[in-house]
Formats: structure tokens, sequence, C-alpha cells
């Protein structure tokens, strides 16, 4: 079955995109990554998401991740979708957005990824590709994965907080609570012992405290 689970590799594979052509491996380098696919070009929802992803582009940037799109049209098409998507934005309608556009028109790479949306099908009766959203981390294993249907429109201020908690809980032994946002406490894992937890998070640790008698809900304050 094609797709992609959490932990594995990315494929390395090569495409046709808005920037030329690339080797996703090559193309992520040492950072971290996010490519989220779109059902077709010159469509509605995927232009206000094209749009919004364009103006948040330095947010990713400031956060080390490269980002890339993917839609089944091809080169030409998406460099004429992005004058709209520009044009959509309130900037000069010029062929350039800050992160490339790969072409699957064939739908190879779609296939291959598990990226194919059954309900939602072209003119000719194809399936058209889902939303999908996949992060990687710098070694090139896959993260997050969330797939959309093609008629919901992601949130990607969502998707932004998303990636400072997959950085913060890369590096520190904790995890982010329900509707959690940078520099709000946090949560110990489970699997800290609270002597390990004491010495790690000097800021202290709260317990919150449960019929259970079990002290399981241990917050800290976002660590720096
Ligand atoms: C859209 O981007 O608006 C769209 C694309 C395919 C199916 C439904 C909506």
């Amino acid at each position: 079955m094609p797709g992609l689970l959490l932990g594995d590799e990315a494929p390395n594979f090569e495409a046709d995109t808005t920037y030329g052509r690339i080797r996703f491996h090559d193309f992520l380098g040492d950072s971290w990554g996010i490519l989220f696919s779109h059902p077709r070009d010159f469509t509605p929802v995927c232009t206000t998401e094209l749009g919004r992803a364009a103006k948040l582009a330095p947010e990713f940037s400031k956060r080390n991740v490269k980002m890339i799109a993917l839609s089944i049209d091809s080169v030409q098409d998406h460099l004429a979708w992005c004058k709209d998507i520009n044009a959509y934005n309130g900037n000069e309608p010029t062929e350039k957005l800050p992160f490339p556009i790969i072409a699957d028109a064939n739908r190879e790479l779609s296939v291959q990824l598990g990226m194919l949306d059954p309900d939602e099908r072209d003119k000719d009766g194809m399936p058209l590709t889902a939303r999908v959203v996949f992060i990687f981390g710098p070694d090139k294993k896959l993260k997050l994965s969330v797939l959309y249907p093609a008629t919901t429109g992601r949130n990607f201020d969502e998707i932004l907080r998303v990636v400072d908690s997959l950085q913060l809980t890369a590096y520190k032994k904790v995890a982010t609570p329900v509707d959690w946002k940078p520099d709000t406490s946090v949560m110990v894992i489970p699997s800290l012992p609270d002597d390990e937890a004491k010495k790690l998070f000097p800021a202290g640790i709260f317990t919150k405290e449960l019929p259970s008698g079990k002290k399981y809900l241990r917050y800290t304050p976002h660590p720096k």
C-alpha cells in the first residue's frame, strides 16, 4: 500500500517544479521540510491556501522549514496559476512564489505518497489529490502527517503551531497539551521519572492533584 507512515524516510524522488528539477533530499538539505499537496491548479480553495502559505513563508523560514507544494498539473500551468495567487494576495502578478510547486501531471508521486482523494474526481473521472501535509525533520523522517479531503481548506496558523510543537518536543523531554501555544506551559513526558525531571527542568514542575492520586499531570514552563 503506497503512502508514508510516521518515522518513514522521505522518498528521494526527482520532480519538475516551478523552480526547476529537484531531488527531494537535496532540496531538504539539513532543514525541516513541509510538503503540502493540492487537488488542482486554478481552483478556489487551493488558491486561498497557497496565498496564505506564501504570506507565511517568512515564518516557516524563521523556523528553518523548507516549503514545497504539489499539484497535479504541469509546470506551465503552475506558473500561470502563481500569477493569480500573487494577485489574490494583492501583489504583482508574477510567476514566483516563495516556494516551488511540484508538477505531478501523471499523478505518479501522488500515488507513491498516498495522496489521492477517491471521492474527488476531475471531468474525466480521474481522482484528484487530497490536501496532505507532511512535515519532515532534519533527519528526513516523517514527523507529522495530516490528510484533509479536497473540499476542506487547511489552517496554516495551526500548521505553524504544530511545527513549534514538533521542534520543541524533538529536543526537550516534553509534550504540548491541548490548544498549546508557544511560551505557555508544557507537560513532562510520562516516561521521565520525577527525580530526572526535577534536574532537567529547573524552572519547576507543577503537578495537578487528581482523584486517582496519580501524579501524571506534570507541567513545567516552556523550556528555553
Ligand atoms: C478547491 O480548491 O476549491 C477544490 C478543489 C477540488 C475539489 C473541491 C475544491
